[in-house]
């Protein structure tokens, strides 16, 4: 019967030795499986030994072999959780690995240096706008975008109710009184804001987002930008006016392009035109609006018309930025689509 034992537990000490061995080297966790399943599965060593206590007829030793082959199935188990821990550190990290995506390559690549962003055409044309009027003398100012009823019409020479509103599709913010606040149909408040602010001469221009009731087209866009200009001096005429229009479009179009002015109506300017610039081929496009500046809006501005004249004109840029770029549909400068506007430089 000792011999039995012993025998048995040799065959026991050789079991777990080559268990923990094959699991120590398990070069992968379906390898470990396999391990273990060999040890200590249904039909693995430990089972079969495990088969072998019912011949062990002392039972003391059955019970003493029995402990002997519960502390090997710990101890395989252990080792083969430990190892499972380790290759499943190890797996992840190669699947990281793996997966792990190098944009440096895609960085440091000179096609991916090379492709630089650009400004937005209407910031381009808008920056030469202000380079041009700088170079004459004049100076930039902002003003808000949302902004009263007063200064977007009143000031302007429009009281409530008076018809000459209707020229702005306007899109009114839900304030207190109805109709007191909006989103300013053009860039003209500006100019009496900075009437008030600052003491004449003023020489100014006002580059700014402006927004209509409008549905998008090939001409329109219910946000687009503006430019006003503002010249407050003393004996200001309308040949000032001409001349400066002129300088600015040979300046922005090129010494090739020239201007007329048209007689017009603007509630805020008295005489008011409409000016175009005439093309190298001889053809014409209508550009914005001018004029002498009302009394009534050197007053709201707080200006004494006694002393002070001067000049004011507005256009929009993004037709300007289409007709020096040949753009076809100015809602394409708005869909963002980089093939198109990176063929502006
Ligand atoms: N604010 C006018 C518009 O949006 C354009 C304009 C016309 C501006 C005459 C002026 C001006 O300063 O004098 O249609």
């Amino acid at each position: 019967m000792a011999s039995d034992t012993s025998s048995s537990s040799a065959a026991l000490s050789a079991v777990v030795a080559g268990a923990l061995a094959a699991m120590k080297s398990a070069p992968t966790t379906d390898a470990l499986k396999a391990a273990l399943a060999q040890a200590l599965g249904k039909k693995g060593e430990l089972s079969i030994l495990k088969a072998s206590l019912g011949k062990i007829t002392d039972a003391d030793e059955r019970r003493e072999f029995g402990q002997l082959i519960n502390s090997a199935t710990e101890a395989i188990t252990a080792a083969s959780n430990e190892r499972r821990s380790e290759l499943e550190n190890v797996e992840r990290d190669a699947q990281i690995g793996r997966e792990r995506l190098d944009i440096t390559e895609l960085l440091l690549a000179p096609s991916a240096t090379q492709r630089q962003g650009r400004m937005h055409l209407v910031t381009q044309s808008t920056e030469r706008l202000e380079d041009v009027f700088i170079g004459l003398g004049f100076q930039i100012a902002e003003g808000p975008e949302v902004e009263s009823d007063f200064y977007n019409f009143e000031a302007l020479n429009m009281p409530p109710s008076h018809p000459a509103r209707s020229m702005w599709d306007t899109l009114f913010i839900d304030a207190d009184p109805q109709g007191s606040v909006v989103l300013r149909t053009h860039t003209s408040p500006v100019q009496i804001r900075i009437m008030q602010e600052w003491p004449p001469p003023i020489y100014a221009i006002m580059p700014g987002r402006v927004f209509r009731r409008d549905t998008p087209d090939a001409t329109h866009m219910p946000v687009f930008h503006q430019i006003e200009g503002l010249v407050i001096d003393k004996n200001i005429t309308f040949a000032d006016l001409a001349g400066t229009i002129e300088a600015f479009t040979q300046a922005f179009f090129g010494s090739d392009f020239t201007s007329r002015l048209r007689p017009s109506y603007f509630p805020f300017t008295e005489p008011s035109a409409e000016f175009d610039i005439r093309r190298p081929d001889g053809t014409w496009i209508e550009l914005g609006g001018c004029g002498m500046v009302h009394p009534s809006v050197l007053q709201a501005g707080g200006l004494d018309p006694q002393e002070w004249s001067g000049f004011a004109f507005g256009f929009g840029i993004d037709r300007m930025a289409k007709e020096r770029h040949g753009v076809g549909d100015l809602r394409d400068m708005y869909s963002n689509d980089v093939r198109f506007l990176g063929q502006f430089t």
